[in-house]
């Protein structure tokens, strides 16, 4: 006999199902806002909001390297202005015309996303608790911002690097954005195997990044983007041993 029931397979057959990614109304904003973070595009938005909710109502700031092109008029700063009603939304971008997309709540300041020195000049102006790298997704750019700001963030922090695709366009001196010998994946991979096996000291022999390892809480990979969640403590078994 043919089944009335019009309920979905998954449901009738297995019980419920929540997604943990759903879309909801970060992408909505997003697409409203005309930002490539939409679901049309990359499609970030859905991961950002199972990430980012717990922030929705708090005071904090949040700081993206990178505005956009002017003709689209800052679309993610004005989606985190709308998604966070009482956050500071900061972006730092090289070009001067950014600073025309200030507004209430947005704040543009103008450096070079590839030197650490304008990184830290505007980290310590604003303080985020949050960083989004979507600047120009150089290797050497995005592994420079990462281990710059990071860890200067608050304990449970959250630091985001964005288009990591990037880092398979190619075989180093083929890619656009291949600039130095390392990927910023390559990076994060090693980090991962770090956390993943619950021990620094074999996978990293860099002690800034074995101090970066001791801060670090999760590793959260989406769909081209990459979230690095920052520990309220560090775990005091991965610091480097100091030198005797
Ligand atoms: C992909 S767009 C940002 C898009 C925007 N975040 C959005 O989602 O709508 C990249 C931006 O990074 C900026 N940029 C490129 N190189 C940079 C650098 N070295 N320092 C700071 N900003 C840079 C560009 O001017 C451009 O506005």
């Amino acid at each position: 006999m043919e089944s009335t029931d019009d309920a979905p397979a998954t449901e009738r057959e297995f019980g419920a199902v929540v997604p943990f990614l759903p879309t909801g109304s970060l992408d909505a904003i997003a697409t409203e806002m005309g930002t490539d973070k939409r679901s049309a595009k990359h499609d970030y938005m859905r991961f950002y909001e199972a990430l980012l909710s717990g922030y929705r109502d708090q005071k904090f700031t949040m700081l993206e390297l990178g505005v956009g092109i002017p003709s689209r008029r800052a679309p993610s700063l004005r989606t985190w202005k709308e998604f966070f009603p009482n956050a500071d939304i900061v972006g730092m971008d090289i070009r001067e015309v950014s600073k025309e997309f200030e507004e209430s709540r947005v704040h543009v300041e103008i450096g070079d996303a590839s030197s650490p020195k304008a990184l830290r000049r505007i980290f310590r102006r604003w303080k985020p608790s949050i960083v989004l790298d979507d600047a120009s997704h150089f290797w050497s750019h995005q592994i420079l911002g990462f281990k710059t700001l990071f860890p200067m963030l608050p304990p449970g922090g959250i630091y985001i690097c964005e288009d990591v695709h990037t880092s398979f366009s190619g075989e180093p001196g083929q890619s656009k954005y291949a600039d130095c010998d390392e990927s910023f994946w390559q990076l994060v991979a090693r980090l991962q195997t770090a956390i993943a096996s619950g021990k620094s000291h074999p996978h990293i022999s860099d002690r800034h990044e074995q101090r970066m390892v001791a801060w670090i809480d999760a590793i959260l990979v989406s769909r081209k983007t990459v979230a690095i969640l920052k520990r309220q403590k560090s775990r005091k078994r991965d610091l480097p041993k100091a030198k005797s």
